[in-house]
């Protein structure tokens, strides 16, 4: 399998990383603009082979497309990241342009690759790379989802005292600090309902938590996280190369689906060899389909502006 990940800043180099520890890739190509620093990070990652045991053949490329030629999977984070105050929204007008032009390059030379999407704002991104790459629909998929989900359980293992992985809680909607639904409702603790288990003032706080959990992180750090975005995008890349038919909610193309068409949002999906593969129906209540609705409004708002750029 070739893999390749485009934005060699901290989340792609986190991705790239996750991927070559977990030998999800035989060749895996990280590809930057700025010069030397794909290289340097690719060199510095095949460093680390000899004491982790892993024999992913990792190469750096600044800016040669050539070099992501017959790409199985391919991993856009390019884009600038967000600084402290800023909504993901607000960097559409820089990223959109580098997230066309990423997405042309790559199919040039990868006619067949699925891509994921992490640049943001990440819903509009996906739409644009699936309009401007003509891909079938399936191979288009908007991280999103994935990371909230990994910060809905992070946020409900700190109340419960639990192992995030005993876990089991999904975010819909858009990837935005207003537009993604934590749906508490649903939640589970190895099969035990949260809501059974925690206040409902307990649970409003975490559902608050989670949506602004970028948010919180790029006050702290001063910029956008890297850990867990880059940890969610390898693991759909790790659904993708094993087939494993994972439920994870990502940002995909609905047609009727939830009530919405013509937009890339956030629903639960099986993700394997094809791309994702399936939409699962959860069944919103009223006040969630209400809620999902707003969302996706957000969003179409977002992709109307990819029309006066
Ligand atoms: C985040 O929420 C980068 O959008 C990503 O951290």
């Amino acid at each position: 399998m070739k893999v390749t990940v485009v934005g060699a800043g901290a989340v792609g180099a986190t991705c790239a990383d996750n991927i070559a520890r977990k030998e999800l890739a035989t060749e895996l190509v990280l590809l930057d603009i700025k010069e030397g620093l794909a290289e340097g990070k690719a060199q510095d990652m095949m460093q680390t082979a000899a004491l982790l045991g892993f024999d992913t053949k990792i190469s750096g490329s600044t800016n040669d497309y050539t070099k992501t030629a017959g790409s199985d999977v391919v991993i856009i984070t390019s884009g600038l990241p967000r600084k402290p105050g800023m909504t993901r929204e607000e960097l559409i007008g820089t990223n959109a342009g580098i997230v066309k032009g990423v997405a042309e390059n790559i199919l040039k030379y990868s006619p067949n690759a699925i891509l994921i999407i992490i640049s943001n704002p990440m819903d509009t991104m996906t739409y644009l790379a699936l309009t401007a790459t003509g891909l079938p629909k399936h191979k288009i998929i908007g991280m999103g989802g994935a990371l909230d989900s990994a910060r809905f359980r992070y946020q409900l293992s700190q109340h419960l005292g639990a192992s995030p992985a005993d876990l089991n809680a999904v975010v819909v909607g858009g990837h935005g600090d207003t537009t993604m639904i934590p749906l508490i409702r649903l939640a589970t603790w190895n099969s035990v309902p949260v809501t059974s288990l925690l206040s409902n003032e307990q649970q409003k706080q975490i559902v608050a938590d989670t949506m602004v959990g970028g948010a919180t992180l790029t006050k702290l750090i001063g910029t956008s996280a890297w850990y867990a975005p880059g940890a969610a995008g390898a693991a759909l890349v790790e659904a993708i190369v094993r087939d494993e038919k994972k439920l994870f909610t990502c940002c995909v193309k609905l047609d009727g689906e939830y009530g919405q068409k013509d937009i890339c949002l956030g629903v639960p999906v099986t993700i394997g060899k094809n791309g994702w593969e399936k939409i699962i129906d959860i069944k919103l209540n009223a006040d969630e389909q209400a809620l999902f609705n707003k969302s996706a409004d957000a969003v179409r708002n977002m992709n109307d502006v990819l029309k006066t750029l």
